[in-house]
């Protein structure tokens, strides 16, 4: 399956797809890394493993449409069949979702619905949430609101702090990220309304 990552920073998530696909549990090829930050290390990352990246910064659109389709013409080109959100901090348009019905891909760093948005693992240690976790969907025109592939739960402790809980479940999205896409690249993945199922089979 050919695939293209979107990234805008440390791109740990990036790493474990990466991984997963060298270790042979993911049927994916990364064809390309774009990121909109120039000096993301995300991108660092994807050339270590030789793969080729782009950035296209958005700072260079007038509008969000005109970046999206710098973005679907780079996706186009490399003939991809996947797009992966992987901390990519930018709201897409109608431009990319159009290009792509049913193809993109994101992870949220809590059990969706609840806390949407940024600093989702902030807004869950403020909240009192007693379990956190993190949330692989795919992608429609909302903030993170799109059906549901694979969620992951952790405990959040006492004495957790923003960061604490943001490692425990950094650990499970880079579990489930490569997992969700495997059943994508596997052809597993059907839509039933907006919800998603899985079909059984080896993983
Ligand atoms: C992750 O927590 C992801 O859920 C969120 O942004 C973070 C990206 O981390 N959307 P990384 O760049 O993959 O390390």
């Amino acid at each position: 399956l050919p695939i293209g990552v979107l990234v805008s920073g440390s791109g740990s998530n990036l790493q474990s797809i990466i991984d997963s696909i060298e270790q042979g549990r993911l049927d994916a090829e990364i064809k390309v890394v774009i990121s909109n930050i120039h000096d993301a290390f995300a991108l660092k990352r994807a050339q270590n493993h030789s793969i080729p990246t782009l950035v296209i910064s958005h700072e260079n659109f007038e509008t969000r449409e005109a970046f999206d389709e710098a973005i679907v013409r780079a996706l186009k080109s490399n003939r991809i069949e996947l797009v992966v959100m992987a901390g990519f901090m930018r709201i897409i348009t109608h431009v990319l979702l159009d290009a792509y019905p049913g193809k993109i891909m994101n992870i949220h760093p809590a059990l969706l619905p609840s806390f949407p948005g940024m600093h989702a693992q902030r807004q869950a240690v403020d909240y009192g949430a007693k379990f956190s976790g993190c949330t692989v969907h795919f992608v429609d025109s909302g903030v993170d609101s799109g059906p549901i592939i694979i969620q992951a739960v952790v405990p959040v402790l006492d004495d957790d702090t923003e960061e604490t809980l943001s490692a425990r479940i950094l650990k499970e999205e880079h579990r489930i990220y490569p997992q969700a896409i495997q059943y994508f690249a596997s052809g597993r993945i059907r839509l039933n309304n907006r919800r998603v199922m899985i079909a059984e089979g080896q993983c």
